[in-house]
């Protein structure tokens, strides 16, 4: 791991998750269903990343990669002929990372009724234009929900941290296990 550039100070002024907020609305049409008529999971993945991807943007002002989409809830199908609108906006700021919540609703053209059909948390990581990791500004939360959120994604953090040393340590005992095999003399 590499340290991260040094970003100026003046480029670190905290900002509210108000500054942030991104939105996108979309039309679903047949290239963007399956047989049933129904909106391609990968596809609905792509909006969730470009709308949570334009809030990273907002916070960071900067250039931006996806380190991760670790949760991600499917509740409700989407129709053809849907609108669909996603909202996203930075939850909190660590070092060089950002966890974004990005909601996305279906809405019925003929009724106007809306339904909150998906959310993803997602982590996207700042990088300048050497592709360098560069430390991002804090986030302020103001209402009660947004300090909700700001509390959660540091267990959501903490998670996948967790989750990223038990991989890791689980590739590292495979690999000491295949070494030992391949040391083994063969069966006589
Ligand atoms: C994401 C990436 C920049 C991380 O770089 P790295 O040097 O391996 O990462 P580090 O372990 O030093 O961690 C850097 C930061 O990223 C976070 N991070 C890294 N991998 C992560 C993951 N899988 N999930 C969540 N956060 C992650 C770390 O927590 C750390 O955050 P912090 O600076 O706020 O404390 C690098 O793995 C990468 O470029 N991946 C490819 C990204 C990509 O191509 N995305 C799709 C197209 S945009």
């Amino acid at each position: 791991m590499n340290p991260p550039e040094v970003t100026p100070a003046s480029s670190l002024i905290p900002r509210t998750v108000a500054n942030s907020q991104s939105e996108m609305t979309e039309l679903i049409l047949p290239n963007d269903t399956n047989v049933l008529g129904n909106l391609l999971g990968g596809r609905l993945m792509h909006y969730i990343d470009m709308t949570g991807a334009m809030a990273a943007y907002r916070h960071a002002r900067t250039y931006i990669v996806t380190a991760a989409m670790d949760h991600i809830d499917f509740i409700q199908p989407v129709h053809l002929g849907n609108l669909i609108t996603l909202k996203s906006s930075v939850n909190r700021a660590f070092n060089t990372s950002m966890e974004v919540g990005v909601k996305v609703w279906a809405e019925d053209t003929q009724t106007g009724a809306q339904q909150h059909v998906a959310s993803a948390f997602l982590v996207f990581v700042a990088i300048n234009k050497e592709g360098r990791r560069v430390r991002v500004p804090e986030v302020i939360p103001e209402t009660a929900e947004e300090q909700r959120h700001y509390a959660d994604a540091l267990l959501r953090r903490e998670h996948r941290i967790a989750e990223a040393t038990r991989r890791k340590q689980e590739k590292l005992a495979h690999a000491a296990l295949e070494d030992a095999e391949a040391a083994e003399p063969p069966a006589q």
